[in-house]
């Protein structure tokens, strides 16, 4: 609703300086308004600028809100983590705990072991000792027993002869031949008795061992035994053979044994084929062998042949004592080597030996 105007009152000079006053003061209010205007302009920028400031802070603080949540996922990343190597490392100690266990029990069963080792080594230095001491008192009493069989048997021998000188003309045929079989038994025990006299004296006598040149020992015992080849159709095969470390003189007595024996049981061929030869060479130990193609023998008894008086034929057919082999065995484990034999009836055999080739180990 509009106030209606109401018509100033008085003269016209008074009309005009009440409407000067009226102007005047509506200017002043104008004024008045503008700067109050200003006024809240300025208030409003002010606002506006700390709005503004507000916002800013806002994002800012968003932003390190962020941060923190992203350092507290990371956090909860490392500490999961750090769960799981804790974890892994106790299954570690446990696995490391239990490896412990099972390497003190074989540890205490390894002791166990060698302690029981130790006990049987001990049983075994005393089985030997003992053994020794039985062998030496063996040796002592087979060396006295032949040692005192020799002079009576040799009286026997000494007497049945003058007895066969004297009263041969008194004696008829049986008395002429129980006294011829007397002779040989006693001739033939005077034998033995001697060979095992040399067998004794063999595990006794000193033992000078050098290095041997084992060529020149098997071309000596082929010389040796000459008088055994004659008339007879050999084909001698005889390798290189390696040096050893031995006492030459029963080194000679070992080959003489072999290559004789491998002449005498080779007789009944119409061509003897013989080899010496040599094997596993690579070692500290030189293996030497002697082949024949002669009558060979069973295998089963292949170890028996090395024995005192062992002999797989019969003396009709093949002559000796059977101490050969014994004397072979015996050179050759003073050496500390082996002696053995290989072969086949009537397919020839094989004597082998082994020794060390030096010094070493001895
Ligand atoms: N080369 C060989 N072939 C077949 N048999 C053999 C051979 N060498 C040895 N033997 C067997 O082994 C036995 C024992 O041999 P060893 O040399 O000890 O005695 P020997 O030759 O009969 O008699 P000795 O050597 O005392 O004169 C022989 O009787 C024979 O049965
Ligand atoms: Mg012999």
């Amino acid at each position: 609703m509009t106030t209606p105007i109401e018509p100033l009152a008085g003269s016209l000079e008074e009309k005009l300086r009440t409407l000067e006053h009226m102007q005047r003061a509506t200017l002043n209010i104008l004024e008045d308004f503008d700067s109050e205007k200003q006024r809240l302009e300025q208030v409003q920028r002010a606002s506006l600028n700390i709005l503004e400031d507000f916002d800013a802070e806002k994002t800012k603080l968003e932003g390190v809100q962020r941060a923190a949540i992203n350092i507290l996922e990371d956090f909860d990343e490392e500490k999961r983590m750090l769960q799981g190597v804790q974890r892994a490392t106790l299954n570690i100690l446990e696995d490391f705990n239990a490896e412990k266990t099972l390497l003190e029990d074989s540890q205490r069963a390894l002791l166990n072991i060698l302690e029981d080792i130790d006990v049987e080594k001990a049983k075994v230095a005393t089985a030997n000792q003992q053994l020794e001491a039985a062998n030496k008192e063996l040796e002592a009493f087979t060396y006295s027993v032949s040692h005192d069989l020799r002079a009576p048997v040799r009286h026997m021998h000494g007497y049945a002869d003058l007895l066969k000188k004297s009263a041969l003309s008194a004696l008829d045929d049986k008395g002429r031949h129980y006294l011829d079989t007397i002779l040989d038994s006693a001739k033939q025990m005077a034998d033995l008795i001697d060979e095992l006299l040399a067998f004794s004296r063999l595990g006794q006598a000193q033992m000078k061992k050098i290095q041997v040149n084992l060529d020149g020992l098997v071309q000596e015992a082929v010389k040796t035994l000459r008088s055994d080849m004659e008339g007879r159709n050999i084909v001698w095969k005889i390798d290189p053979l390696p040096e050893v470390y031995a006492d030459p003189f029963m080194l000679r007595l070992v080959l003489v044994n072999y290559v004789s024996n491998a002449l005498k049981f080779t007789r009944t061929r119409p061509q003897a084929k013989i080899e010496v030869g040599t094997r596993d060479n690579q070692g500290s130990e030189a293996v030497v062998f002697v082949r024949d193609n002669g009558v060979g023998f069973n295998m089963r008894y292949a170890d028996k042949l090395f024995g005192v008086f062992q002999r797989l034929h019969r003396a009709e057919e093949f002559e000796g004592t059977g101490i050969g082999l014994a004397n072979v065995r015996r050179i050759i484990h003073r050496h500390g080597g082996r002696a053995w034999a290989e072969g086949k009836v009537d397919g020839g055999a094989t004597f082998y030996f082994s020794l060390p080739k030096s010094r070493k180990g001895e």
